[in-house]
């Protein structure tokens, strides 16, 4: 994702225009120095992570990527299954969760987790424009009756990536229009689950979804790229996401009144970028345009309520600060922008740097540093913090448990230093369809591997360790005594 330097460049040179008074503290790049800790100092062991039993240990998935295109009686007509790119993969069935999801539910409770992250789909839904299939309705119904019934919290994310037909052939969020469309959406769910559901996320990070859909065009409705185009598709991307901002805060006002103690939040992608040198002007500018862009648009909009696109864009709306009852952190990669007209390696944005270990599958780098400058940079908004998803695609079960303790840490040391952090989902539940890959062949993020002909389970063994660890969680309660904080304090010093 988001791997184009002609993009970032473009950009950044679009933001030398001037910026109005009222925008002015939007400009600051208060992004966190890039820190690498000496892991070989800290004990990241199962037995030296600590969370208070209120914690919440989840699991997240969304409804595309493991239920597929498929129902009972007909294939969902979505941006997906009906999208101009011919060449694109489909899920097909995916994971089959329509048909096999009481067998999912057992596994979700197999783990031991407290919390279950799950999306509903809008096309599933709400198939043509004035009509809402009530059977799909009842199915949810029982999944999240079944998820109460094992003592497991659902939580419902209204858009994963995935539109209506409907609503992409009359231009998506780049059409204002839709956006009451989508609230009318999110309200009618809303009444039919908030009895059974408590935490609600509007959006899954908005900002990805436009940056892939009108910039990078790989996903629908895959805007076509080339210099003047990609400005255009620029700016598509920016009143999508102005759309969907005030989407988010409408659903939040309309539903809130309907159930005052729902707990409605935002999912966003913290994605980091760093300068290959931080000597090189080039490769910093570059990065701080890229982070400003991907990260600030968002937040500075629920920290001051406006929204500045590049200076392409402004909006403003003061119910933002008041829109928000806790903030997702989706966090999964590092990026280096490089940039030397001498070097002989290749300019751009690269995914690692050359000694960074880098997930099998996808070789993105490891590096749960950036999670924990992310959760720093979204305390700055001063709600309660739950990192929505962390994962790492590796077929072959080596990594996932080192992955996972070096994050679990990296929220234990946010946490020490003051910032709310109150959960943790992992991507994913199970192996599934990943956006424009082929089911069968894609990237692999599931605790559970699933056999995609005969859509078998099994639990990966470098899961085992966190499937223990929350074993122990739900047992006892650790004494976190003053030694272990000096202790693990002195490892600031290595910083
Ligand atoms: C998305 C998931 C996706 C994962 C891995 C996240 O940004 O929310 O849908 O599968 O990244 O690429």
């Amino acid at each position: 994702m988001l791997a184009r330097l002609n993009i970032f460049f473009l950009l950044s040179l679009i933001s030398i225009f001037p910026i109005p008074d009222t925008y002015a503290q939007t400009k600051k790049f208060d992004w966190l120095e890039e820190i690498h800790w000496d892991w070989s100092r800290i004990d990241y062991s199962w037995n030296n992570l600590y969370f208070p039993k209120d914690f919440r240990f989840g699991v997240a998935t969304s409804h595309f990527q493991i239920e597929g295109s498929a129902s009972d009686t007909q294939p969902i007509k979505n941006n997906w299954t009906e999208s101009t790119n011919i060449n694109l993969p489909k899920p097909f069935l995916a994971c089959n969760h329509w048909s096999m999801w009481q067998e999912d539910v057992e596994l979700i409770k197999q783990l031991g987790i407290t919390d279950y992250r799950c999306s509903i789909g809008w096309d599933r839904i709400q198939p043509t424009k004035g009509t809402y299939d009530q059977d799909a309705i009842n199915h949810y119904k029982e999944l999240f009756r079944e998820l109460k019934r094992n003592n497991i919290e659902p939580w419902i994310c209204l858009f994963h990536f995935t539109l209506p037909t409907w609503v992409e052939e009359s231009g998506g969020f780049s059409n204002e229009d839709n956006v009451e469309q989508f609230v009318n959406f999110c309200t009618k769910i809303f009444n039919e689950f908030h009895e059974e559901v408590h935490f609600w996320a509007s959006f899954n990070e908005p900002l990805a979804y436009v940056v892939e859909a009108y910039m990078t065009g790989k996903f629908p409705p895959h805007h076509p790229q080339g210099l003047f185009k990609s400005i255009g598709g620029f700016y598509k991307a920016g009143k999508a996401l102005k759309n969907m901002l005030e989407a988010h805060i409408r659903f939040y006002q309309v539903c809130k009144k309907i159930d005052p103690s729902a707990q409605i939040g935002i999912i966003h992608m913290f994605h980091i970028l760093d300068p290959n040198s931080s000597y090189n002007p080039i490769e910093k500018f570059i990065a701080q345009q890229g982070n400003h862009l991907i990260n600030d648009s968002i937040l500075n909009f629920f920290q001051y309520g406006y929204f500045n696109w590049k200076q392409l864009i402004y909006h403003t709306n003061d119910l933002a600060q008041k829109s928000l009852d806790y903030i997702g952190v989706n966090y999964y990669r590092h990026q280096i922008t490089r940039f030397g007209i001498w070097s002989k390696q290749k300019n751009g944005v690269i995914d690692a740097r050359n000694n960074e270990q880098t997930a099998h599958d996808t070789g993105w780098a490891i590096y749960p540093e950036g999670l924990y400058r992310s959760i720093k940079k979204a305390k700055q908004l001063n709600f309660p913090i739950y990192v929505t998803e962390i994962g790492i695609a590796d077929d072959t079960s080596e990594q996932r448990d080192e992955f996972i303790r070096k994050h679990l840490y990296a929220i234990q040391r946010a946490r020490e230093e003051g910032c709310n952090v109150l959960g943790c989902f992992l991507w994913s539940l199970m192996d599934n369809y990943e956006w424009g890959c082929n089911p069968r062949t894609g990237p692999r993020f599931g605790l559970y591997q699933v056999d995609f002909s005969t859509f078998q389970r099994s639990l990966r063994p470098d899961a085992q360790g966190f499937v223990s660890y929350l074993l122990k969680q739900r047992m006892q309660q650790p004494i976190f005594n003053k030694l272990d904080r000096r202790q693990h304090l002195s490892e600031n010093y290595y910083a």
